[in-house]
């Protein structure tokens, strides 16, 4: 993965030691207007611009060499927040644009939706020459990605991620799709966008509840690959939590150097990529037994506190480790347990996850901050145990 930074200064090229990344105000200090980092998959390689404005749009889209008409697809709540300074950005940048607004939430990840996109670009006219930009979270991105990929088969696709999430996670590696027949994902493609072009200030009109969930993916790329991240984050917290930009520009461009990382080594989740998933195992069998009403961030950050259980259990960790994963969690204001949730319900959920293999569950647990091993536990009492810690 390259990191070429287009006006960064100098300090930030270097690689940085665990101690300068905990000072981190020095390191930061004087960053300017973007920084860009290539994900690189041969043919399908691309780059992630990380800024804090719309400005530089245009500029993207010239170098991506996009000239076509642009269909722009968001939510009604990104179109509210957001859209009106996207598309000015856009017009000023002499864009053929037009605007698709879907309504928001992840009811809107369906193959109606899809239809709906398909018939307004027919309506359009749209060629083969012709761009959809993702201006949204990890819905419209999935949603817009998936449709980018089937329309005419295949036209170009830009991610601009507005959410937490979108930025730390959905938008980079090019997972695209929609639910179907109560089934989450089952339906989708791997397409890379063109670029993904990040403005970390959209993250202010996000609401809090969803800004903080999105933290528990940037918490987790520290723990499984990098613990000078996990470090900078923990002494950084109250900068994130205030929106600090260049703080929000630098956790940005640490969560698509490290989920980058991981995509470019195992494009196509054979591998590697699993290690994406930790907290996620129990995080999910929480999420579909809460019925949704739980945000992911918020099950993942359950799911993480369980894995730090298990490995306790298992010692691989110690006491020290896991009250500090703990503590970070609950310094995002994440939860770390769910009183009063039934220990069965949970348990029978976690073998519904599709990553099941054998009915033998796989978990990925964590040997210390910073490197986690995927393992399959068939200790059925284990697991009972730290799901009663958890609730
Ligand atoms: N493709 C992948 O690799 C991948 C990875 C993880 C998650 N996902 C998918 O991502 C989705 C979740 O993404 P999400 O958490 O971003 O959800 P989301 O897209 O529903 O966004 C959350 C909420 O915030 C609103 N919002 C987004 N940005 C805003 C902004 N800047 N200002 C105001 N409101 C804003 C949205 O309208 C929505 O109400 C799920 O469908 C999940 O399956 C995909
Ligand atoms: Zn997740």
């Amino acid at each position: 993965m390259d990191a070429g930074h287009t006006s960064v200064c100098p300090a930030l090229i270097r690689s940085a030691t665990s101690e300068d990344r905990l000072y981190s105000e020095k390191l930061i200090l004087g960053m300017e207007a973007m920084i860009k980092l290539n994900i690189n998959l041969a043919e399908r390689s691309y780059p992630i611009y990380i800024t804090s404005d719309y400005n530089s749009i245009g500029k993207s889209l010239a170098s991506a060499k996009i000239s076509g008409r642009i269909v722009v697809v968001t939510d009604s709540n990104v179109d509210r927040q957001q859209a009106c300074d996207f598309m000015e950005a856009l017009g000023n940048a002499g864009c053929n644009v037009e605007k698709y607004v879907i309504p928001a939430g992840e009811n809107s990840k369906n193959l109606d939706i899809i239809k709906g996109i398909y018939q307004y670009l027919i309506e359009k006219k749209l060629d083969r020459g012709g761009t959809l930009i993702a201006l949204g979270g990890g819905v419209v991105g999935d949603i817009t990605g998936f449709a980018a990929a089937t329309f005419l088969r295949g036209i170009n696709f830009v991610q601009v991620p507005t959410s937490t999430l979108a930025q730390a996670d959905s938008s980079v590696g090019g997972k695209v799709g929609v639910n179907f027949e109560n089934k989450k994902n089952i339906i989708g493609a791997f397409y890379q966008p063109k670029f993904v072009y990040m403005n970390v200030n959209t993250l202010k009109t996000l609401p809090r509840r969803e800004f903080q969930a999105g933290l528990a993916e940037v918490i987790k790329h520290g723990i499984i690959m990098d613990p000078d991240f996990f470090n900078f984050i923990d002494y950084n917290m109250k900068k994130i939590l205030s929106y600090d930009i260049d703080v929000l520009q630098y956790i940005a461009k640490q969560n698509c150097t490290i989920k980058g990382n991981v995509v470019e080594q195992d494009e196509k989740e054979s591998g590697l990529r699993a290690i994406l998933n930790f907290g996620h195992t129990i995080g999910h069998a929480i999420e579909s037994a809460k019925n949704f009403e739980l945000l992911h961030g918020e099950c993942v950050s359950l799911g993480m506190a369980g894995a730090f259980k298990m490995a306790r259990h298992l010692d691989m960790v110690n006491d020290e480790t896991v009250a500090r994963a703990v503590r970070v969690l609950e310094s995002a204001g994440l939860p770390v347990r769910l009183p009063g949730m039934s220990v069965d319900e949970v348990y029978e959920h976690l073998f519904y996850d599709k990553k099941i293999k054998n009915n033998k569950l796989l978990f990925i647990l964590p040997k210390k901050i910073g490197e986690v091993v995927q393992l399959t536990i068939e200790d059925t009492a284990l697991i009972r145990k730290v799901l009663t810690e958890l609730f």
